[in-house]
């Protein structure tokens, strides 16, 4: 049966103009800066696909750009829609889908997330290993498509160990800090109380995040490989004092947005694939 993703591959596909990019990218809060480095890029907002789900966050922009990084065909979707948005998380799979569709094989996810421990300070980087779903919801609830992926389909290594390993090394290499650790999803938008943020250090959690986990997961689901990076924008509440608020994710994403940009550059010129 067609899906969205039918539709909305019909409609960018011959806007695409020949180019066949095998990685998308999908840039968080106030990490849209690696859109504006793509080269020859050809713009397609949002608005302009019939159907295609549109974000209403401040730091969001809404456009797909397909164009080169390093010479090699890309598509970036400079802006993301989040379960908290009132957006579904089937929504957010027929965007996967949708990339699946159109040839990609590589899915690098950024966001910007708050950071659970005194080391990793804001401004720096995480490399997601791991994650924790902590939304409430699966992409994948519902009928399942046939065409993209299996009933149940596991989840031993969403964030590709090839592809962690390829950023660690580029990021020691170039200087920039990069943290490792366990990327935790909780819906939003309300950030954690106190109470919320302890039981997340007990679980397990390094960062904690109100997007990523909805791609990541339909992302595996069909066969794509994922790179997973988080820009640590804030303590969580009460770590270091810490006390969250948009303008302060913002303004940390700003500050992480060059090392993010330098190390996706390098990833995207180094992947062998
Ligand atoms: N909690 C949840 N999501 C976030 C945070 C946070 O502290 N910072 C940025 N996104």
């Amino acid at each position: 049966m067609p899906a969205l993703a039918d539709s909305l591959a019909d409609q960018i596909r011959p806007r695409l103009n020949g180019l066949q990019p095998r990685i998308a990218l999908i840039l968080g809060s106030g990490l849209s800066d690696f859109g504006d480095r793509i080269a020859r890029p050809v713009f397609i907002p949002y608005a302009d696909i019939k159907g295609f789900p549109l974000s209403t966050v401040a730091g969001h922009n809404g456009r797909l750009i397909a164009g080169y990084v390093e010479d090699k065909p890309v598509l970036c979707l400079q802006g993301r829609i989040h379960l908290y948005e009132g957006y579904s998380p089937q929504t957010i799979a027929e965007i996967v889908k949708t990339l699946k569709l159109l040839g990609i094989k590589t899915l690098i996810l950024t966001n910007a997330a708050g950071s659970l421990h005194k080391e990793m300070t804001p401004g720096t980087l995480m490399l997601i290993q791991d994650h924790l779903n902590l939304s409430g919801f699966n992409p994948l609830i519902g009928p399942n498509d046939e065409r993209f992926g299996p009933r149940f389909p596991n989840m031993n290594e969403v964030y590709a160990k090839s592809y962690r390993d390829l950023a660690a090394q580029i990021a020691h290499r170039l200087s920039i800090p990069l943290h490792s650790g366990t990327y935790c999803m909780l819906s939003g938008p309300s950030f954690e109380t106190p109470a919320e943020v302890k039981m997340c250090r007990i679980l397990g959690a390094d960062a904690n995040g109100m997007s990523t986990v909805p791609e990541a997961v339909a992302a595996v689901w069909c066969g794509l490989k994922v790179l997973g990076i988080s820009a640590l924008t804030n303590y969580c509440t009460g770590i270091e004092g810490g006390c969250p608020t948009h303008a302060e994710t913002l303004q940390n994403a700003a500050a992480a947005a060059s090392n993010l940009t330098s190390l996706l550059t390098h990833f995207i010129g180094e992947l062998n694939e």
